[in-house]
């Protein structure tokens, strides 16, 4: 039983969708109602003062990158939902998509007000047809009950949503590929400045949100800022947030969780505890970008800015357990084929580095590698941090980092007895 208040998860029954008489009547599009009585400049005063961060990945402050979109701007002004969600362990969207679609449909309808953007896109992968489908029979009952499409609610404002269906590739999620992806042109990230308020989708202001961090702007509007800082368990945060559980865990599922409790929680009493009794070792606490976590970080609080205080990230919150028995090495070294495998590979750091990294990674867990290997591995994450044009490296880089910082002893054991001690 999840004793926390549940908010995003209100309306979910695992395998099935909410349609919108039951959305109506567990009070939906009340939210958007009350924003059309606002102006868009209050709308986003209050997402500011809520201090909702984020859910895609970066932690970014929603409310301060709405209020630096040019909203008065004339001209075509664009929202785009990122739903790509391809970050290994990674799969909290896709549960907000099936069982509650209407909840993001508002959540746009309410940013697009906001924000002024009467287009808007839910970009997912082809991976989540299921998901597209869903989403896309909210958007026709929302369209004909007037939630969207022209003069919605006779509030004036007009707002029109479209999925878009992409090829699926991880660069897809980083948010100015994703834009080049909706275009139909090669998905490489774009320079930043310009960021995509000043000029994004077909050149024009654009505002990228994540699922999740849509989702939650409805319950902002009804029950105001303070009721969210009041979720979180860290004073210093706010609201609740989708962990994505797997691993070795008894419990593999998705819990909405309040952000400030701590990783023994998510891991004992949501997770079950670690799998046939066995010893936790480490975990990425929010999707394979993300530093490792230790024993010792058992008790930290899971959320933005205590575990970068720790040298790791919340990420996506998708917290991926690894029991004693895990050898870091083959973990780390399969995460890093995939980031390899997913390289756009446009800058050369991030193309023959990440590609380097598999092979030394491949050396090492063979029991074929010696000192000098591990030195060069050293050499090549430095080479790549801070060098590369989009954060794909970057974040590939932190398991990898985190392995040398807190597994090194285990990469000489494989070094000084040839092979992998753990087989
Ligand atoms: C390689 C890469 C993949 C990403 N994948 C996703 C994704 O699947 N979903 C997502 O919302 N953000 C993803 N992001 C982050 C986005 O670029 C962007 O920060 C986010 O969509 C902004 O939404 P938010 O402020 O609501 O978090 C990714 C970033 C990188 C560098
Ligand atoms: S860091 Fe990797 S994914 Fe990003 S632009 Fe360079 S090659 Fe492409």
């Amino acid at each position: 039983m999840n004793k926390y208040p549940q908010v995003l998860f209100k309306n979910r029954r695992p395998g099935e969708t909410v349609l919108l008489p039951e959305y109506e009547k567990n009070g939906g599009y009340q939210s958007l109602r009350a924003a059309l009585q606002m102006s868009p400049a209050e709308v986003c005063e209050l997402v500011k003062g809520s201090g909702l961060r984020g859910r895609g990945g970066a932690g970014f402050p929603t409310g301060i990158k709405w209020s630096f979109f040019p909203a008065e701007q004339p001209g075509d002004k664009y929202l785009v939902c990122n739903g790509d969600e391809m970050e290994p362990g990674t799969y909290k969207d896709r549960q907000l998509l099936l069982a509650d679609p209407h909840q993001l449909v508002e959540g746009m309808a309410i940013a697009a007000y906001a924000l002024q953007t009467p287009i808007g896109y839910i970009f997912l992968r082809y991976a989540y047809e299921d998901c597209s489908q869903r989403v896309e029979r909210a958007i026709e009952e929302a369209t004909t009950a007037g939630y969207l499409g022209e003069n919605i609610l006779g509030s004036g404002s007009d707002v029109e949503l479209h999925v878009h269906r992409s090829a699926g590739r991880y660069i897809l999620g980083e948010e100015t590929s994703l834009l080049n992806g909706l275009e139909g042109r090669r998905p490489n990230p774009r320079s930043k400045p310009p960021f995509p308020a000043q000029r994004g989708l077909f050149g024009r202001p654009t505002n990228v949100n994540n699922v999740e961090t849509l989702a939650n702007v409805p319950h902002i509007l009804t029950n105001g800022a303070a009721w969210f800082h009041s979720l979180a368990l860290n004073p210093e945060s706010a609201g609740t947030k989708l962990f994505g559980l797997s691993g070795h865990l008894n419990r593999t599922e998705c819990f909405e969780l309040p952000l400030g409790i701590t990783l023994r929680e998510v891991v004992e009493d949501f997770g079950g505890g670690v799998r046939g009794g066995k010893k936790f070792k480490a975990c990425l606490p929010g999707g394979a970008s993300t530093p490792y976590l230790t024993a010792e970080h058992l008790d930290l609080m899971m959320d933005f800015d205590p575990l970068e205080a720790v040298g790791s990230r919340i990420g996506t919150a998708g917290v991926t357990v690894f029991d004693e028995n895990t050898c870091m090495v083959a973990v780390t070294r399969n995460l890093n084929q995939f980031f390899a495998r997913e390289s756009c590979g446009w800058c050369t750091p991030c193309r023959d580095g990440l590609a380097t990294i598999s092979w030394l990674l491949d050396l090492i867990e063979n029991g074929q590698a010696t000192e000098d290997h591990l030195a060069m591995l050293h050499d090549q994450v430095r080479n790549i941090k801070g060098r590369s044009f989009c954060a794909l490296a970057e974040g590939a880089m932190g398991p990898v980092e985190a392995l040398l910082r807190l597994f090194e002893d285990e990469i000489k054991d494989h070094i000084k007895q040839g092979g992998c001690p753990f087989s």
